[in-house]
């Protein structure tokens, strides 16, 4: 009987899957190097990099091998970089002063790799969790136990110029703060920063999986204290609604380009994000993200390459046109191979 038998089917899906030629052909989703923005971490001094233990790969940089691997990025297609600072835990206070130091680390750092790659497109947090004491992303109200909405706002707008004089491109607002796209938003323009952008970090989640980042920026210290979860102003990721209400207010407000984050695990909210609104969509595949492929790989339970490749392409089909990733360097040297 099996080897006589033949199903009458007009349409054979696997006929478009017969070759590798076939299956190029009729891709819906690719990822290109110019799809990717680069997380990098800088700090001060002359030292070698610094590597972080929970990323493989990731390190935090002086400003001399920041501007080198941004050169590195940029001939490799990626073009776009997001700056982290890690500052000395001595620099941190309660209210987050250094964040207002015009010579600030992150301010240097944006002078030198404009200096050195005009056309690099750069993108700088504003948030103040690299610069309290607490790790926390505002500074705390009176009772010290929540961020303080408004407050934070106003540091946040003279965080996000200071940025703009350094020569950014995009301020990234990334702490959740009620009302601070359309505040930053008037504060760059009544500065004369109507060109400086805003990547409004829309949709960012209270996620278990930002803890790598903590340990590069040195945020981590609220562990073990009642002020440790950001629970007050990042999102639930319960909800899926709310994140589309936080995403119209940004656009209305005035931001250049929305954010999904986490980004792996929250494909739903990217798709939806891309389908309510006409601006672009970028997501933020997180450190937990990529310390969980490494992880495994390491583990020998995963193929590295293949399991890169596959979450990254997951979030573009979800409906990201951009995609902040520590991959960023390793897909582009791949790409430009293949
Ligand atoms: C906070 C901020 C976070 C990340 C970037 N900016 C998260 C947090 O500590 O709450 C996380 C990025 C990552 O995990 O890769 N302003």
């Amino acid at each position: 009987m099996a080897k006589h038998f033949k199903l009458d089917l007009s349409q054979r899906p696997r006929r478009l899957r017969r070759t590798a030629g076939r299956r190029a052909l009729v891709a819906e989703t690719v990822v290109r190097a110019q799809d990717l923005i680069a997380p990098l971490f800088v700090i001060d001094g002359k030292g070698a990099p610094e590597p972080i233990s929970s990323m493989p790969g990731v390190a935090r940089f002086n400003i001399t091998d920041l501007v080198e691997e941004c050169r590195e990025l940029y001939a490799l297609g990626v073009l776009a970089v997001a700056l982290f600072p890690k500052l000395d835990a001595k620099l941190k206070d309660e209210l987050g002063t250094q964040a207002l130091n015009k010579k600030t680390l992150i301010l240097r750092a944006v002078r030198a790799v404009k200096a050195a790659l005009p056309e690099l497109t750069v993108i700088t947090d504003v948030a103040l969790d690299p610069y309290t004491s607490h790790g926390h992303d505002g500074v705390l109200n009176a009772a010290k136990d929540d961020v303080d909405n408004d407050r934070t706002v106003a540091i946040l707008c003279e965080m996000a110029i200071l940025q703009a004089e350094a020569g950014v491109d995009f301020v990234a607002p990334s702490d959740m703060m009620d009302g601070r796209v359309g505040a930053v938003r008037k504060a760059l323009d009544a500065a004369g920063y109507t060109d400086v952008g805003i990547l409004a970090y829309s949709a960012k989640y209270n996620s278990a999986y930002y803890g790598p980042f903590r340990e590069a920026v040195g945020s981590a210290q609220a562990a073990g204290t009642r002020l440790l979860s950001k629970a007050t102003y990042q999102m639930n990721p319960a909800n899926r609604r709310e994140a589309l209400h936080e995403v119209l207010l940004d656009v209305e407000e005035g931001a250049d380009i929305v954010m999904v984050k986490p980004a792996g695990l929250y494909l739903d909210i990217i798709r939806e994000v891309r389908d309510a609104v006409e601006c672009p969509v970028a997501a933020y595949q997180i450190s937990g993200e990529y310390a969980q492929i490494h992880a495994a790989a390491k583990l020998g339970w995963l193929d590295l390459v293949r399991s890169r490749d596959e979450s990254l392409l997951a979030i573009k089909r979800a409906g990201a046109d951009l995609i902040l990733t520590y991959f960023a360097k390793d897909v582009a040297k791949a790409l430009g191979k293949s």
